[in-house]
This record gives C-alpha cells, structure tokens and sequence, in this order.
C-alpha cells in the first residue's frame, strides 16, 4: 500500500513545548500520527532536535522548520513509496538527511515520520501497533519503573539527583504492579505532607524534592515504601536514575545541594556506598556519559546485584552499544525512540542489546504527548521494562493506561516477569520473603 500524503503539524509537548506531530496517509485511506517527545537532561551524543532558533517565538524553541521539512523534502521523497515497508522508508529518511546525528532535516521531523508510517501500516493490517511491530511475537507487559521524587534538569535543579524511582518486586500481573507503585506514590505524598515539604510535582509527575540532601531523598522514600505497607527491598525496590553527565564537569562530579564534589572514583565509591544502605535494585546513569572506566568500575563492583542502565552513556545508538558490550561497561540499555530518530534504528538498538544479554529499557523523555507509542515498542520488544515518569499526569498515565489496554486485549497470551527480567542480565536480587 502506497503513501499517498504526508503532513506535518507543531503541537505542544507536556512543558507547553513546541514538538512535531506528524501523519503519514496511506492510498486506502488510512493514516498513522506520530507526536514526538522532547528531553531535558539530554546525552550529548544524541540525535539532533531541529528548533528554529528564533528568540521572538517560543524563547527560540518553535519547530517550524522541522514541520516544513516534513510537508516538503520528506513528503516528496516518500509519496508513493511502500508505507508498509518500515525498514525501507526509514532508510529513505536516513539517507534524506545525510548526517550521522539526523540534523539537517532534524531527528524530530525524521522520528515523527517514522512513527506515523508504523502507525498507518498497523491501521492498514487492522491491529495494534505492538502487534504490527513484532508481528504478534510480543506478549511480555513491562515491570513499570515509577518515578517518586522528581529532580536535576527536571525540577531546576533543586536536588542534583534526577529521578528517585520505585520497582515492584513481588507483584504477579502487570496490573498489580501498577497497584502497588501507586500505594506508593499515594503514601509519599503523606510523607511529605507530614514533612511540610508537599509543594506540587517536577516535570515527570514526581513530588518536588524538597530536601537537605541527596541522600535524604532516598530515607524518604524508603519511609514512603514502609508508609505504604511494603518492605523495602524485598516487596519494593529502589531505582535511581542519576543523570550523572549533568553533575560532571570540570572532571569531576559535582552534588550543588551539597557543595561537594568528587573524582571518578570517589563518587564511584558514594554510589556503591548508597547501593549498600538502600534497596536499590537499578541504577541509571551513575556515572557520566563519556566516563567509561568510571562505568566499568561500577559495573565489576555492582553488576551481579545492580541493574546498570545506560542513558546518555548509549543514546540508543548502536555503535555505542556495541562499544559498551565490549568493555562491559553496564548491564542493560534505556531506550528513546528520540535520541536515535528512526523506528528501525531503535528496534535494531533493542535486538542488539537483547542479543548480547542485557536488559532494554523503554523510556519516554521529560517531556511528553498524549502518545502512548512506547507501550507498544515494550510489549512488541518483550522488552519488559518500561519508564515514564511518575504515577500523574495525563501523559505519563497515557502510557501506563495503554499497557492495561494491551494487556486486556492480548487475554491468556499476556505475560508478566516483573524483575525476572533482570535475571537474564545476570543480576540477582534479594529473594522475595
Ligand atoms: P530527559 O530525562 O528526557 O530530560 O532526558 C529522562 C531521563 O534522563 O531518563
Ligand atoms: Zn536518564
């Protein structure tokens, strides 16, 4: 089936962002929408997110001229092509733009597109889009990775770690999980009240961080786990994503809150520390994107106890997944369609890290639409993990909402390992009491 129009829109992201929307129409009259995601603590290695510039319009962030690209350029190269044809197309689109980091045409005007034509073929076959995706092979409803307390980038800066994270670890379903992270995002809005420290929420959903210090975030948020009536550690663990790029500069890690600061190594050393006197269970970006032995270290000292995900450090971009691979310099791989800009890449992204045994995980960005795409690319990927944000919000919730959707339709077939994922990854968690 041919692509008969293809079109494009500028529409506003969960900050009130100006992002790309773009539809891809096929000649029998369906269509697909792909609403792009924007970030905030980007990698640097990143795909490139074309914004006009322009300081009279949006502080410079409107995207007119990746909407015109589309209308234009990617229109005219792809009217008429094969729209089933995903890998194809996103070839076309590849070589369109001709930059390794997507920025001429811009990875926003590039992924929208890509997103809408996986869209459209899967109205096209008459199916879910995680079906058209894997062909009906992806039947795996995610862990969910639930943010608690939202800070770095994502709350001005008010605490220097990003995101303080729960993770279910006896639920049975997918919709017991959901129950339980939601006990707990209930129970520390109590903590905080308690604290006289409730003051509305960060970007991703999560409370303000309204604490002294880094580590008191991690107190609170145990005390919230018990408040809620779980045990730490076994019936509810601790993910933290670091953003640890945003800390480092100068060479060194940098906590603001504190007014300290660290070599590789020391603050190395603190994570593992932490690791020791809370339940976390994964661990996000603990060290900086570029900082490999800084990561190598981590990984020899916490990899058989310790999910160890790559953000920045990969950018869902396969060379450096393979770098990674050989230096073992982690565990498993967050995932953005954004950060790479094709629905093929990520997929291939996504096979690889599976390939060699660590972990994906999905992740939606800082700021988001109402798309629920990344629900499908977990359960069409037997991914297992999915990560957006907190347990609020109309955009974060898009994409918990769609996994039940997923899971009612998919009936008997639908599975659930929770943090049995990890297991394959090699890292082995406390048993469950
Ligand atoms: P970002 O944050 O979308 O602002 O990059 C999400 C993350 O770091 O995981
Ligand atoms: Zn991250």
């Amino acid at each position: 089936m041919k692509i008969n129009r293809v079109s494009a829109l500028q529409i506003f992201d969960s900050r009130g962002n100006p992002t790309v929307e773009a539809v891809v129409e096929l000649s029998g009259g369906q269509h697909g929408r792909g609403l792009v995601p924007s970030g905030a603590s980007t990698g640097r290695h990143e795909a490139h997110e074309l914004r006009d510039g322009d300081p009279g319009r949006f502080s410079g962030r409107s995207v007119f001229q990746a909407v015109a690209n589309i209308e234009g350029e990617i229109a005219r190269a792809i009217t008429g092509r094969d729209g089933i044809d995903q890998e194809g197309l996103d070839q076309i689109l590849i070589e369109l733009d001709g930059t390794p980091d997507k920025s001429r045409l811009g990875a926003n005007a590039i992924l929208g597109v890509s997103m809408a034509a996986a869209n459209a073929a899967a109205a096209l076959r008459g199916v879910p889009l995680h079906a058209a995706l894997s062909n009906g092979t992806g039947t795996l409803l995610p862990w969910p990775e639930v943010q608690i307390f939202g800070g770095g980038k994502h709350a001005h800066g008010r605490i220097d770690v990003q995101d303080f994270m729960v993770v279910p670890l006896r639920a049975a379903s997918y919709p017991e999980a959901l129950e339980v992270v939601s006990d707990v995002f209930r129970a520390a809005a109590d903590v905080m009240r308690d604290r006289q420290g409730l003051a509305g929420v960060a970007d991703e959903g999560g409370y303000w961080p309204a604490f002294d210090s880094n580590e008191e975030g991690f107190s609170v948020l145990t005390k919230a786990i018990e408040r809620a009536g779980y045990a730490p550690g076994t019936e509810v663990g601790i993910s933290v994503d670091l953003a640890a790029s945003d800390l480092y500069h100068d060479e060194r890690y940098h906590l603001g809150l504190e007014g300290r600061s660290f070599a590789s190594a020391e603050f190395a050393a603190m994570v593992i520390d932490w690791v020791g006197r809370y339940p976390i269970v994964s661990l996000e970006d603990p060290m900086a994107e570029d900082d490999w032995a800084g990561w190598q270290g981590l990984r020899a000292a916490l990899g058989h106890r310790c999910q160890l995900v790559g953000d920045d450090h990969f950018v869902t971009n396969l060379a450096r997944i393979e770098q990674g691979i050989r230096l073992g310099s982690a565990n498993a791989v967050l995932i953005k369609l954004n950060q790479i800009g094709t629905v093929t890449e990520t997929l291939r992204a996504i096979r690889r890290t599976q390939q060699a045994g660590w972990v994906p995980v999905i992740s939606a960005r800082s700021g988001e639409t109402e798309d629920a795409f990344i629900a499908h690319l977990a359960v069409a990927t037997n991914a297992g993990q999915l990560k957006v944000g907190s347990f609020c919000r109309g955009e974060r919730m898009a994409k918990w909402n769609e996994g039940l959707r997923i899971e009612g339709e998919l009936g008997t077939r639908a599975r659930y390992v929770g943090a049995g994922v990890l297991a394959g990854a090699g890292v082995v968690l406390p048993v469950p009491g």
